[in-house]
């Protein structure tokens, strides 16, 4: 299934928020502009503006407060990848090299953080306290996430509900918050909100676990970033999880995170066993389910091409190859 085609009945108003995030990469220090203009221009699926668009369309909504939102819930996005790219080393994104592989540390979480004060200024543009609040909320929550991941030691738990906590935090926060900001914003009553919410939490549940699997099975070219990458990071996920409960060679895993450190020939090795497990299935079955849930918080609305769209994007980010 082809993403594109599943936002075709926002076509348009994507490519305005396509605009509008151009316009609004401009900074007066040069080179914070070109890195802000490079990342915005590297493109990336626009799921979340497109959840914001989709999700407001199911009831009737102001266009440029829309508009708005979609733009300032995708400005967020693009600074919790850049602050996520420093904090997990990563010198590849999209395809381009990140911000934190050219610059210091110093000036990357600046950047972010420039990034992320942008987002807010649009989002107040917006004119509505509950959008504000909800956008506030997923920056909370988001930000405690790392931090609490980076005191797990960096997510090198085999627990199930940590790592579940630990994608919601990342993940399901924002994509709940974009789908749920849209219905306030709309004349969406309180229950189809609640449900809107529902959506957007088990749909981004479903992406983070896809994008974890994908970390094992994807390729750079398709991914635009490195294979195997969490593991490098010591980053436990679902597949390793399935892994360790399930298979003999979990040994190996302990030994790959000792303090003895490990060769990326036995990363490698590691890589290919879960890879080729039946964990990689158990993984995509539990995706599966999320995306089922989300599917189904959605039948308290009449049929309409957005509910179509959102529809086909459940079963979208579970087949997904990026
Ligand atoms: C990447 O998000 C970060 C995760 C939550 C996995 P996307 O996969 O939506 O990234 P882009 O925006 O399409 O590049
Ligand atoms: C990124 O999660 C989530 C945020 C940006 C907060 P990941 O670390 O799994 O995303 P990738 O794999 O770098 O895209
Ligand atoms: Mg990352
Ligand atoms: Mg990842």
């Amino acid at each position: 299934m082809d993403i594109h085609a599943i936002f075709t009945p926002i076509e348009s108003e994507l490519n305005q928020v396509e605009a509008r995030l151009r316009s609004e990469a401009r900074a007066d220090f040069g080179p914070l502009a070109e890195v802000i203009e490079a990342i915005i221009e590297s493109g990336g699926k626009r799921i979340r503006p497109a959840l914001v668009l989709l999700s407001g369309h199911l009831r009737s909504v102001d266009e440029e407060h829309l508009l708005r939102l979609a733009t300032s819930v995708e400005m967020l996005h693009l600074a919790t990848l850049i602050h996520d790219d420093l904090l997990d080393k990563a010198l590849v994104r999209r395809g381009a090299p990140t911000i934190s592989s050219k610059w210091s540390e110093k000036a990357t979480v600046l950047a972010g953080d420039f990034v992320l004060a942008k987002a807010a200024k649009i989002s107040a543009q917006v004119q509505n306290f509950a959008v504000m609040s909800i956008f506030a909320d997923a920056a909370m929550v988001l930000c405690e996430g790392e931090i609490r991941q980076d005191f797990n030691g960096h997510g090198q738990s085999t627990d199930r509900a940590e790592y579940y906590q630990h994608i919601f935090a990342k993940t399901a926060s924002l994509f709940a918050a974009c789908t749920e900001s849209a219905a306030a914003l709309s004349e969406a009553t309180l229950e189809e909100r609640n449900a809107l919410r529902t959506y957007g939490h088990s749909l981004g549940m479903a992406f983070q676990i896809i994008d974890d699997v994908l970390d094992f099975v994807g390729t750079q070219d398709e991914i635009g970033k490195p294979v195997g990458n969490d593991l490098r990071q010591g980053l436990v996920t679902l597949p390793t999880i399935y892994f360790y409960e399930q298979d003999a060679r979990r040994k190996t895993l302990d030994s790959l995170f000792s303090h003895n450190g490990h060769t990326e020939q036995e990363l490698h090795q590691v890589v290919e066993w879960i890879r080729t497990s039946p964990a990689i299935q158990a993984a995509r079955d539990e995706a599966r389910q999320q995306a089922e849930q989300a599917r189904r918080s959605l039948e308290i609305f009449p049929e309409s091409p957005y509910r179509t769209a959102l529809l086909e994007l459940a079963e979208y980010v579970v087949e997904r190859k990026k």
